[in-house]
Protein backbone atom coordinates (compact mmCIF):
# COMPACT_ATOMS: atom_id res chain seq x y z
CA UNK A 1 0.00 0.00 0.00
CA UNK A 2 1.32 3.44 -0.61
CA UNK A 3 2.25 5.25 2.24
CA UNK A 4 3.96 8.59 1.71
CA UNK A 5 5.67 10.48 4.94
CA UNK A 6 1.81 11.89 6.43
CA UNK A 7 0.55 7.45 6.47
CA UNK A 8 -1.87 6.39 3.84
CA UNK A 9 -3.80 8.34 1.32
CA UNK A 10 -7.09 9.41 3.64
CA UNK A 11 -10.44 7.99 2.27
CA UNK A 12 -12.17 11.47 1.06
CA UNK A 13 -14.85 11.94 3.83
CA UNK A 14 -18.36 11.19 3.02
CA UNK A 15 -17.59 7.82 1.20
CA UNK A 16 -19.82 5.14 2.69
CA UNK A 17 -20.12 3.44 -0.89
CA UNK A 18 -18.06 2.46 -3.72
CA UNK A 19 -19.95 4.84 -5.92
CA UNK A 20 -19.22 7.88 -3.28
CA UNK A 21 -15.80 8.04 -5.04
CA UNK A 22 -16.86 8.87 -8.03
CA UNK A 23 -17.07 12.93 -7.72
CA UNK A 24 -14.14 12.63 -5.95
CA UNK A 25 -12.23 10.94 -9.18
CA UNK A 26 -14.10 13.62 -11.24
CA UNK A 27 -12.39 16.53 -9.62
CA UNK A 28 -9.09 14.82 -9.41
CA UNK A 29 -8.82 14.28 -12.95
CA UNK A 30 -8.23 15.92 -15.98
CA UNK A 31 -11.39 16.84 -18.44
CA UNK A 32 -9.68 14.18 -20.64
CA UNK A 33 -8.29 11.26 -18.38
CA UNK A 34 -12.07 11.22 -16.91
CA UNK A 35 -13.28 11.22 -20.98
CA UNK A 36 -11.51 8.08 -20.99
CA UNK A 37 -12.06 6.28 -18.15
CA UNK A 38 -16.03 7.15 -17.57
CA UNK A 39 -16.82 7.23 -21.19
CA UNK A 40 -18.42 4.53 -23.36
CA UNK A 41 -19.07 3.99 -26.86
CA UNK A 42 -21.80 6.27 -28.81
CA UNK A 43 -24.80 6.53 -26.77
CA UNK A 44 -23.47 4.21 -23.92
CA UNK A 45 -26.68 2.62 -23.54
CA UNK A 46 -25.03 -0.63 -22.91
CA UNK A 47 -23.08 1.37 -20.26
CA UNK A 48 -26.25 2.22 -18.90
CA UNK A 49 -28.01 -0.52 -19.15
CA UNK A 50 -25.41 -2.91 -17.11
CA UNK A 51 -26.07 -0.57 -14.39
CA UNK A 52 -29.54 -0.53 -14.59
CA UNK A 53 -29.80 -4.83 -15.72
CA UNK A 54 -28.49 -5.38 -11.80
CA UNK A 55 -31.08 -2.50 -10.44
CA UNK A 56 -34.26 -4.23 -12.18
CA UNK A 57 -33.81 -7.59 -10.33
CA UNK A 58 -34.98 -7.55 -6.77
CA UNK A 59 -34.09 -9.99 -4.29
CA UNK A 60 -36.19 -12.84 -2.21
CA UNK A 61 -34.53 -13.54 1.00
CA UNK A 62 -35.18 -16.46 2.89
CA UNK A 63 -35.67 -15.57 6.95
CA UNK A 64 -35.33 -17.44 10.18
CA UNK A 65 -32.44 -19.48 9.08
CA UNK A 66 -29.46 -20.06 11.09
CA UNK A 67 -26.58 -18.91 9.37
CA UNK A 68 -23.38 -19.21 12.05
CA UNK A 69 -20.33 -20.13 10.59
CA UNK A 70 -21.36 -18.48 7.27
CA UNK A 71 -18.77 -17.59 5.22
CA UNK A 72 -18.17 -15.38 1.91
CA UNK A 73 -15.59 -17.78 0.44
CA UNK A 74 -15.29 -19.58 -2.89
CA UNK A 75 -13.75 -22.18 -5.11
CA UNK A 76 -12.54 -20.42 -8.24
CA UNK A 77 -10.15 -23.02 -10.61
CA UNK A 78 -9.33 -25.33 -7.85
CA UNK A 79 -8.68 -22.47 -5.24
CA UNK A 80 -10.56 -21.48 -1.98
CA UNK A 81 -10.72 -17.73 -2.45
CA UNK A 82 -12.01 -15.52 0.67
CA UNK A 83 -14.63 -13.75 -1.56
CA UNK A 84 -15.46 -13.77 -5.38
CA UNK A 85 -14.24 -10.04 -6.14
CA UNK A 86 -11.55 -9.66 -9.02
CA UNK A 87 -10.38 -6.52 -10.47
CA UNK A 88 -11.06 -6.42 -14.14
CA UNK A 89 -8.27 -5.22 -16.37
CA UNK A 90 -8.22 -1.32 -16.68
CA UNK A 91 -5.19 0.29 -19.56
CA UNK A 92 -3.31 2.84 -18.34
CA UNK A 93 -3.83 3.46 -14.63
CA UNK A 94 -1.27 5.87 -13.75
CA UNK A 95 -2.92 8.08 -15.76
CA UNK A 96 -5.78 7.86 -12.84
CA UNK A 97 -3.36 7.80 -9.90
CA UNK A 98 0.72 7.85 -9.47
CA UNK A 99 0.15 4.90 -7.93
CA UNK A 100 -0.80 3.32 -10.22
CA UNK A 101 -0.95 -0.55 -11.10
CA UNK A 102 1.55 -1.38 -8.37
CA UNK A 103 -0.77 0.29 -6.02
CA UNK A 104 -3.80 -1.59 -7.09
CA UNK A 105 -1.64 -4.73 -6.73
CA UNK A 106 -1.02 -3.97 -3.07
CA UNK A 107 -4.56 -3.05 -2.34
CA UNK A 108 -6.13 -6.35 -4.06
CA UNK A 109 -3.30 -8.51 -2.45
CA UNK A 110 -4.10 -7.15 0.95
CA UNK A 111 -7.53 -7.67 1.07
CA UNK A 112 -7.71 -11.26 -1.07
CA UNK A 113 -9.21 -10.04 -4.34
CA UNK A 114 -7.93 -10.97 -7.57
CA UNK A 115 -6.64 -9.11 -10.07
CA UNK A 116 -6.71 -8.70 -14.11
CA UNK A 117 -3.50 -6.97 -15.23
CA UNK A 118 -3.96 -5.09 -18.56
CA UNK A 119 -2.26 -5.84 -21.30
CA UNK A 120 -1.85 -1.99 -21.55
CA UNK A 121 -0.62 -1.67 -17.94
CA UNK A 122 1.08 1.49 -17.48
CA UNK A 123 4.02 -0.30 -14.82
CA UNK A 124 5.92 -2.90 -16.03
CA UNK A 125 4.21 -6.62 -15.00
CA UNK A 126 6.95 -8.31 -12.71
CA UNK A 127 6.86 -5.56 -9.45
CA UNK A 128 3.28 -6.32 -9.83
CA UNK A 129 3.40 -9.67 -9.14
CA UNK A 130 6.00 -9.40 -6.28
CA UNK A 131 3.36 -7.38 -4.37
CA UNK A 132 0.81 -10.35 -4.92
CA UNK A 133 3.76 -13.00 -3.95
CA UNK A 134 3.15 -11.85 -0.66
CA UNK A 135 -0.11 -12.07 0.93
CA UNK A 136 -1.29 -15.52 2.24
CA UNK A 137 -4.82 -14.81 1.64
CA UNK A 138 -4.45 -13.27 -1.83
CA UNK A 139 -6.87 -14.08 -4.91
CA UNK A 140 -5.73 -14.87 -8.69
CA UNK A 141 -3.45 -12.64 -10.53
CA UNK A 142 -4.49 -13.20 -13.99
CA UNK A 143 -2.69 -11.51 -17.29
CA UNK A 144 -4.86 -9.89 -20.15
CA UNK A 145 -3.89 -9.97 -23.61
CA UNK A 146 -5.18 -8.47 -26.89
CA UNK A 147 -3.80 -10.18 -29.59
CA UNK A 148 -0.78 -8.59 -31.67
CA UNK A 149 -0.08 -9.89 -35.18
CA UNK A 150 3.37 -10.44 -34.24
CA UNK A 151 4.24 -14.60 -33.07
CA UNK A 152 7.66 -13.64 -32.15
CA UNK A 153 6.65 -10.65 -30.26
CA UNK A 154 3.30 -12.81 -29.00
CA UNK A 155 5.87 -15.43 -28.05
CA UNK A 156 8.31 -13.64 -25.95
CA UNK A 157 5.12 -12.05 -23.78
CA UNK A 158 3.93 -15.34 -22.74
CA UNK A 159 7.59 -16.24 -21.73
CA UNK A 160 7.66 -13.29 -19.68
CA UNK A 161 4.04 -13.88 -18.66
CA UNK A 162 5.01 -17.03 -17.40
CA UNK A 163 8.28 -16.44 -16.23
CA UNK A 164 6.82 -13.30 -14.07
CA UNK A 165 4.66 -15.65 -12.45
CA UNK A 166 0.96 -14.67 -13.65
CA UNK A 167 -1.64 -17.66 -13.20
CA UNK A 168 -3.86 -17.50 -16.56
CA UNK A 169 -4.21 -15.62 -19.28
CA UNK A 170 -7.25 -13.71 -20.19
CA UNK A 171 -7.64 -12.74 -23.87
CA UNK A 172 -10.26 -9.87 -24.85
CA UNK A 173 -11.91 -10.64 -27.79
CA UNK A 174 -14.71 -8.32 -27.78
CA UNK A 175 -12.45 -5.04 -29.00
CA UNK A 176 -10.32 -5.63 -32.04
CA UNK A 177 -10.76 -2.36 -32.71
CA UNK A 178 -11.51 0.63 -30.93
CA UNK A 179 -15.77 1.64 -30.38
CA UNK A 180 -16.82 4.82 -31.32
CA UNK A 181 -15.82 6.95 -28.11
CA UNK A 182 -18.12 9.94 -28.88
CA UNK A 183 -17.01 11.37 -25.24
CA UNK A 184 -13.43 10.51 -25.52
CA UNK A 185 -13.49 12.44 -29.52
CA UNK A 186 -14.96 15.64 -27.84
CA UNK A 187 -13.12 15.79 -24.97
CA UNK A 188 -9.85 15.48 -27.41
CA UNK A 189 -8.48 12.63 -25.85
CA UNK A 190 -4.83 11.59 -26.11
CA UNK A 191 -2.33 9.88 -23.95
CA UNK A 192 0.03 11.77 -21.95
CA UNK A 193 3.34 11.73 -23.59
CA UNK A 194 4.70 9.61 -19.58
CA UNK A 195 1.73 7.63 -19.90
CA UNK A 196 2.57 4.41 -21.74
CA UNK A 197 1.73 0.47 -22.04
CA UNK A 198 5.37 -0.42 -20.69
CA UNK A 199 5.01 -4.27 -21.13
CA UNK A 200 4.37 -3.65 -25.07
CA UNK A 201 7.67 -2.40 -25.83
CA UNK A 202 9.07 -3.89 -29.26
CA UNK A 203 5.75 -4.55 -31.26
CA UNK A 204 5.90 -4.40 -35.25
CA UNK A 205 4.85 -1.07 -36.68
CA UNK A 206 1.53 -0.99 -38.44
CA UNK A 207 1.95 -1.83 -42.15
CA UNK A 208 0.82 1.06 -44.45
CA UNK A 209 -1.78 1.13 -46.41
CA UNK A 210 -2.40 1.66 -50.11
CA UNK A 211 -4.62 4.11 -51.83
CA UNK A 212 -7.63 3.16 -52.17
CA UNK A 213 -7.61 0.80 -48.93
CA UNK A 214 -9.41 0.67 -46.03
CA UNK A 215 -8.14 1.08 -42.71
CA UNK A 216 -10.67 -1.24 -41.06
CA UNK A 217 -10.63 -4.08 -43.05
CA UNK A 218 -7.23 -3.66 -45.06
CA UNK A 219 -5.55 -1.96 -42.20
CA UNK A 220 -6.57 -3.87 -38.47
CA UNK A 221 -8.58 -6.49 -39.04
CA UNK A 222 -6.21 -8.83 -40.84
CA UNK A 223 -4.36 -8.71 -38.11
CA UNK A 224 -7.37 -8.94 -35.36
CA UNK A 225 -7.37 -12.58 -33.74
CA UNK A 226 -9.61 -15.34 -35.22
CA UNK A 227 -10.38 -18.79 -34.08
CA UNK A 228 -6.76 -19.90 -35.05
CA UNK A 229 -4.58 -17.63 -33.73
CA UNK A 230 -6.44 -18.85 -30.43
CA UNK A 231 -5.36 -22.13 -31.43
CA UNK A 232 -1.99 -21.08 -31.61
CA UNK A 233 -2.20 -19.02 -28.08
CA UNK A 234 -3.17 -22.60 -26.76
CA UNK A 235 -0.30 -24.13 -28.11
CA UNK A 236 2.19 -21.53 -27.10
CA UNK A 237 1.21 -20.89 -23.33
CA UNK A 238 0.87 -23.50 -20.89
CA UNK A 239 -1.44 -20.94 -18.76
CA UNK A 240 -5.00 -21.25 -18.38
CA UNK A 241 -6.77 -19.46 -21.06
CA UNK A 242 -10.21 -17.63 -20.49
CA UNK A 243 -11.71 -15.50 -23.17
CA UNK A 244 -13.49 -12.40 -22.13
CA UNK A 245 -16.10 -10.52 -23.97
CA UNK A 246 -17.97 -13.43 -26.02
CA UNK A 247 -21.30 -12.64 -26.85
CA UNK A 248 -22.62 -15.54 -28.62
CA UNK A 249 -23.42 -19.24 -26.80
CA UNK A 250 -22.35 -21.07 -30.13
CA UNK A 251 -19.12 -18.85 -29.57
CA UNK A 252 -18.76 -19.43 -26.09
CA UNK A 253 -19.38 -23.29 -27.05
CA UNK A 254 -16.90 -23.69 -29.89
CA UNK A 255 -14.19 -21.66 -26.95
CA UNK A 256 -14.70 -24.43 -24.51
CA UNK A 257 -14.45 -27.47 -27.46
CA UNK A 258 -11.09 -25.90 -27.99
CA UNK A 259 -10.14 -26.20 -24.31
CA UNK A 260 -10.51 -22.68 -23.27
CA UNK A 261 -10.59 -22.70 -19.27
CA UNK A 262 -13.62 -20.17 -18.61
CA UNK A 263 -15.43 -16.57 -19.81
CA UNK A 264 -15.79 -13.68 -18.38
CA UNK A 265 -18.98 -12.02 -19.41
CA UNK A 266 -18.29 -8.70 -20.11
CA UNK A 267 -19.40 -6.03 -22.84
CA UNK A 268 -16.65 -4.21 -22.05
CA UNK A 269 -18.19 -1.79 -19.78
CA UNK A 270 -19.98 -0.48 -22.59
CA UNK A 271 -16.63 0.61 -24.34
CA UNK A 272 -17.16 -1.38 -27.43
CA UNK A 273 -20.61 -1.96 -30.03
CA UNK A 274 -22.85 0.06 -28.04
CA UNK A 275 -26.49 -1.85 -27.85
CA UNK A 276 -24.98 -4.77 -26.83
CA UNK A 277 -27.14 -5.96 -23.76
CA UNK A 278 -26.40 -5.62 -20.29
CA UNK A 279 -24.34 -8.47 -18.75
CA UNK A 280 -26.72 -9.70 -16.15
CA UNK A 281 -29.22 -10.79 -18.81
CA UNK A 282 -26.69 -12.27 -20.66
CA UNK A 283 -24.40 -14.25 -17.75
CA UNK A 284 -28.03 -15.46 -17.05
CA UNK A 285 -28.91 -16.69 -21.01
CA UNK A 286 -24.43 -17.96 -20.76
CA UNK A 287 -25.05 -20.24 -18.06
CA UNK A 288 -28.49 -21.47 -19.09
CA UNK A 289 -26.96 -22.42 -22.19
CA UNK A 290 -23.64 -23.97 -21.28
CA UNK A 291 -24.20 -26.01 -18.17
CA UNK A 292 -23.39 -25.87 -14.59
CA UNK A 293 -19.84 -26.68 -14.84
CA UNK A 294 -17.91 -24.15 -17.49
CA UNK A 295 -16.55 -21.22 -15.07
CA UNK A 296 -17.88 -18.01 -15.49
CA UNK A 297 -17.40 -14.23 -14.67
CA UNK A 298 -19.07 -11.65 -15.10
CA UNK A 299 -18.43 -7.79 -15.28
CA UNK A 300 -19.82 -4.46 -16.06
CA UNK A 301 -21.60 -1.91 -13.71
CA UNK A 302 -20.80 -3.63 -10.37
CA UNK A 303 -21.40 -1.52 -7.79
CA UNK A 304 -23.10 -3.03 -4.70
CA UNK A 305 -22.91 -6.20 -2.44
CA UNK A 306 -26.19 -6.77 -3.88
CA UNK A 307 -24.79 -6.54 -7.69
CA UNK A 308 -22.32 -9.53 -6.08
CA UNK A 309 -24.55 -11.54 -4.78
CA UNK A 310 -27.33 -11.32 -7.58
CA UNK A 311 -24.32 -12.22 -10.28
CA UNK A 312 -23.46 -15.18 -8.30
CA UNK A 313 -27.31 -15.89 -8.02
CA UNK A 314 -27.46 -16.19 -11.92
CA UNK A 315 -24.77 -18.46 -12.25
CA UNK A 316 -21.52 -16.49 -12.15
CA UNK A 317 -18.63 -17.95 -10.15
CA UNK A 318 -16.80 -14.21 -9.32
CA UNK A 319 -17.43 -11.11 -10.63
CA UNK A 320 -14.78 -8.47 -11.61
CA UNK A 321 -14.89 -4.30 -10.41
CA UNK A 322 -13.68 -2.08 -13.15
CA UNK A 323 -14.56 1.68 -12.94
CA UNK A 324 -15.57 1.38 -9.57
CA UNK A 325 -12.27 0.39 -8.26
CA UNK A 326 -10.43 3.05 -11.20
CA UNK A 327 -12.49 5.78 -9.57
CA UNK A 328 -11.24 4.67 -5.83
CA UNK A 329 -7.79 4.91 -7.11
CA UNK A 330 -8.10 8.15 -8.41
CA UNK A 331 -10.06 9.36 -5.30
CA UNK A 332 -7.68 8.14 -2.72
CA UNK A 333 -5.10 5.97 -4.39
CA UNK A 334 -3.81 2.51 -3.16
CA UNK A 335 -5.92 3.26 -0.39
CA UNK A 336 -8.93 4.35 -1.97
CA UNK A 337 -9.05 0.58 -3.73
CA UNK A 338 -8.29 -1.18 -0.72
CA UNK A 339 -10.99 0.80 0.99
CA UNK A 340 -13.75 0.10 -1.85
CA UNK A 341 -13.03 -3.73 -2.11
CA UNK A 342 -13.13 -3.82 1.37
CA UNK A 343 -16.54 -1.77 1.41
CA UNK A 344 -18.38 -4.42 -1.37
CA UNK A 345 -16.58 -7.29 0.63
CA UNK A 346 -18.93 -5.99 3.57
CA UNK A 347 -22.07 -5.21 1.42
CA UNK A 348 -21.80 -8.39 -0.16
CA UNK A 349 -21.49 -10.44 3.17
CA UNK A 350 -24.78 -7.69 4.38
CA UNK A 351 -26.57 -9.11 1.16
CA UNK A 352 -25.65 -12.58 2.18
CA UNK A 353 -26.81 -12.68 5.84
CA UNK A 354 -30.03 -10.72 5.05
CA UNK A 355 -30.71 -13.50 1.83
CA UNK A 356 -30.71 -16.17 4.36
CA UNK A 357 -26.96 -17.61 2.83
CA UNK A 358 -24.27 -18.70 4.79
CA UNK A 359 -22.35 -20.11 1.90
CA UNK A 360 -22.22 -19.51 -1.49
CA UNK A 361 -23.93 -22.73 -1.80
CA UNK A 362 -27.44 -20.95 -1.03
CA UNK A 363 -27.23 -18.38 -3.74
CA UNK A 364 -28.94 -19.44 -6.41
CA UNK A 365 -31.90 -18.33 -9.19
CA UNK A 366 -34.44 -19.11 -5.88
CA UNK A 367 -33.09 -15.41 -4.50
CA UNK A 368 -34.17 -13.61 -7.50
CA UNK A 369 -37.70 -11.95 -8.79
CA UNK A 370 -36.41 -9.97 -12.08
CA UNK A 371 -38.94 -6.88 -11.27
CA UNK A 372 -39.79 -6.89 -15.60
CA UNK A 373 -41.13 -10.71 -15.49
C1 LIG B 1 -11.44 -1.10 -19.70
N1 LIG B 1 -11.60 -2.44 -20.01
C2 LIG B 1 -10.53 -3.16 -20.49
N2 LIG B 1 -10.68 -4.48 -20.78
C3 LIG B 1 -9.62 -5.21 -21.22
O1 LIG B 1 -9.79 -6.40 -21.47
N3 LIG B 1 -8.40 -4.62 -21.37
C4 LIG B 1 -8.18 -3.31 -21.11
O2 LIG B 1 -7.06 -2.83 -21.23
C5 LIG B 1 -9.28 -2.53 -20.69
N4 LIG B 1 -9.12 -1.20 -20.45
C6 LIG B 1 -10.19 -0.47 -19.95
C7 LIG B 1 -10.02 0.88 -19.68
C8 LIG B 1 -11.07 1.60 -19.10
C9 LIG B 1 -10.87 3.04 -18.78
C10 LIG B 1 -12.29 0.96 -18.78
C11 LIG B 1 -13.41 1.68 -18.09
C12 LIG B 1 -12.46 -0.37 -19.10
C13 LIG B 1 -12.87 -3.13 -19.71
C14 LIG B 1 -12.88 -3.65 -18.26
O3 LIG B 1 -11.99 -4.72 -18.13
C15 LIG B 1 -14.27 -4.14 -17.82
O4 LIG B 1 -14.75 -5.06 -18.76
C16 LIG B 1 -15.28 -3.00 -17.61
O5 LIG B 1 -14.67 -1.86 -17.07
C17 LIG B 1 -16.41 -3.46 -16.70
O6 LIG B 1 -17.40 -2.49 -16.59
P1 LIG B 1 -17.50 -1.44 -15.37
O7 LIG B 1 -17.35 -2.20 -14.09
O8 LIG B 1 -16.43 -0.44 -15.60
O9 LIG B 1 -18.87 -0.87 -15.53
Amino acid sequence: MSQGASGLEPIPAGVANLADFEPHAKARLSEQAWAYFSGGAADELSLRANRAAWDAINLQPRVLRDLSGGHTGVRLFGRELPHPILLAPIAYQLMAHGDGELGVAHAAAAQGAGMVLSAQASMPMEPIVAAFAGEAQRGPLWFQLYWRDDREFMRELLRRVERAGFEALVLTVDAPVHGARDRERRAGFALPPEVRAVNLGGIKKPIDLLPGQSMMFDGLMPRAATWAELHWLREHSSLPLLLKGVHHVDDAREAMAMGVAGLIVSNHGGRTLDTLPPTAWLLRRMREALGPDVPLLVDGGIRRGTDVLKALALGADAVLLGRAYLFALAAAGAHGVAHAIRLLRDEYEIAMALCGCRSRADIGPQLLIDARE
